[in-house]
């Protein structure tokens, strides 16, 4: 009798926090023009930086190229989200944990399925997402690089887009054209300069590319700041573990507190967020479903 009662509060419980309105996130899109400029080891860096600044954060990896979040990470994940649907997994059983507590949801295969998913199977996402929504206060979301319909779909549903470059002429070029695109999409757009020589070279960089952003698109893009060129990178992925981990005086990672400084603190985080995780999934799906057939 007593266990029966048990139960029958735990499924309440659980039904009443599936329709009480989740906690609110801030949704970061990390993208950038050219490839390679290092969006992966800054996504998982800055996620690092920021969870050791006390917030609970959800890194994402929605990038199908090589060189993935759990690489960087060391972690081999078994299952995405597709299989919720084939295999009856929960959420929880795909989140992965790494290190300082940080989550990691893998699987942009997984992702991307989505677009075929039907209404019903749409309601169990989001109830699933629902579950664990109160768990995180910022996503990060890593994309592959260039401008494609499922990057401007990720784009379209978060709050923010964190566009990565690097001072090399060509990287420019292609963030400017990432911006031009972003900008449609999203209206906060934040720029970070990696692999600079120095702070000079950096702010060089950014200022040729918000004189363009403003003269020819009118638009303010907010500089977040740089992360130097730094040999412990590399060292850090030859032992797939990240820098902040491995190197935490590292200059690297020094540049990567003073970012994520910025995003929290900054006059930036002002704008409060208006999503929820089960509301950006939705938000989502929507956009990947609407964007099919596109371009
Ligand atoms: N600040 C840095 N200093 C030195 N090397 C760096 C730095 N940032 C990234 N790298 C190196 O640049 C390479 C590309 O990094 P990464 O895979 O993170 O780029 P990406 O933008 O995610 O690439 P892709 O477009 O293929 O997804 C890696 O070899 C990495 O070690
Ligand atoms: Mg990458």
């Amino acid at each position: 009798m007593y266990e029966q009662a048990f139960k029958l509060k735990k499924i309440m419980e659980e039904k009443n926090r599936i329709s009480n309105p989740s906690k609110s996130v801030k949704v970061y899109c990390v993208t950038s023009g050219k490839g390679g400029v290092g969006k992966t080891n800054l996504s998982v860096n800055l996620g690092l930086a920021i969870q050791s600044l006390g917030k609970k954060v959800l890194l994402i990896d929605a990038d199908l190229g090589l060189a993935n979040i759990d690489v960087v990470l060391g972690l081999y994940p078994k299952y995405n989200l597709s299989h919720i649907l084939s295999v009856g997994k929960t959420i929880q059983d795909i989140i992965l944990e790494g290190p300082l507590g940080i989550s990691i949801l893998p699987g942009a295969s997984g992702i991307y399925n989505l677009a075929n998913v039907s209404y019903a199977e749409l309601e169990l996402f989001i109830d699933s997402f629902k579950m664990i929504a109160d768990n995180f206060d910022i996503i990060i979301i890593d994309t592959g690089a260039g401008i494609s319909k499922n990057v401007i779909s990720f784009i379209q549903s978060s709050d923010e887009t964190i566009v990565v470059t690097t001072p090399e002429p060509s990287a420019v070029t292609d963030a400017y054209a990432m911006i031009k695109i972003s900008r449609n999409y999203c209206d906060k757009i934040h720029v970070i300069v990696n692999k600079a020589d120095n702070y000079k070279e950096a702010e060089y960089t950014m200022d040729k590319l918000s004189k363009s952003t403003k003269k020819f698109l009118n638009i303010h893009i907010n500089y977040l700041g740089l992360v130097l060129e730094d040999k412990v990178v590399y060292k850090a992925n030859m032992n797939q573990t990240p820098f902040f981990i491995n190197y935490p005086d590292s200059l690297a990672s020094k540049c990567l507190i003073n970012i994520s400084r910025r995003l929290i603190y900054g006059e930036q985080s002002l704008s409060k967020s208006n999503s929820t995780l089960d509301g950006w999934f939705s938000k989502l799906v929507s956009f990947i479903k609407a964007n099919v057939g596109v371009m």
